[in-house]
């Protein structure tokens, strides 16, 4: 058994340090929030109410509110959303036409970790109630 167990436990060691190096945090999160322009639509507090929310074709969410999320609530599921946008459908049956708009832009140039880290401080920002109502 010799030296063995102590190798891996080497690089186990590594592993987990680097992995720690790129750990997901909310005050990471809140500097991106700020740095990609969420707060011209959510607002700076993330209430739904940037400078742009009275031009959009759907009302950014509210992030105090969490029975506002259509797209689910947890970590993995806002990363994801931050990922693909936001897209509704509009359709024009005079024209036999349905095109789909983003009325929230992709972040997919940002790194996982970073949509993660965004995903915790848009959590960070639900009120106590409406964390408790749907906490899975
Ligand atoms: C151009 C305006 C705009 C920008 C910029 C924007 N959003 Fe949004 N966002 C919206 C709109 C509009 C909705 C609501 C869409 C709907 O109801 O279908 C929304 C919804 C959301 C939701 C709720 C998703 C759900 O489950 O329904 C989250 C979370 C979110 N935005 C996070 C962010 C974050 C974080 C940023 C910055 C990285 C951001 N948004 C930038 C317009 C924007």
């Amino acid at each position: 058994m010799g030296k063995v167990p102590n190798l891996w436990g080497g690089l186990m060691l590594v592993a987990v340090v680097s992995a720690g190096c790129a750990r997901p945090s909310v005050t990471e999160g809140r500097d991106l929030y700020q740095e990609n322009g969420c707060a011209s639509c959510h607002g700076p507090e993330g209430h739904g109410d940037g400078r742009l929310a009275g031009s959009l074709a759907a009302k950014p969410a509210d992030f105090r509110d969490v029975s506002q999320f259509k797209h689910g609530t947890s970590e993995d599921d806002i990363a994801k959303t931050l990922a693909t946008g936001i897209a509704i459908v509009h359709t024009m049956p005079a024209l036999k036409l349905t095109h789909h708009m983003l009325v929230m832009p992709q972040f997919n140039h940002l790194t996982k970790t970073q949509r993660r880290s965004i995903a915790l401080y848009v959590i960070s920002l639900r009120t106590q109630d409406s964390q408790r109502s749907v906490q899975p």
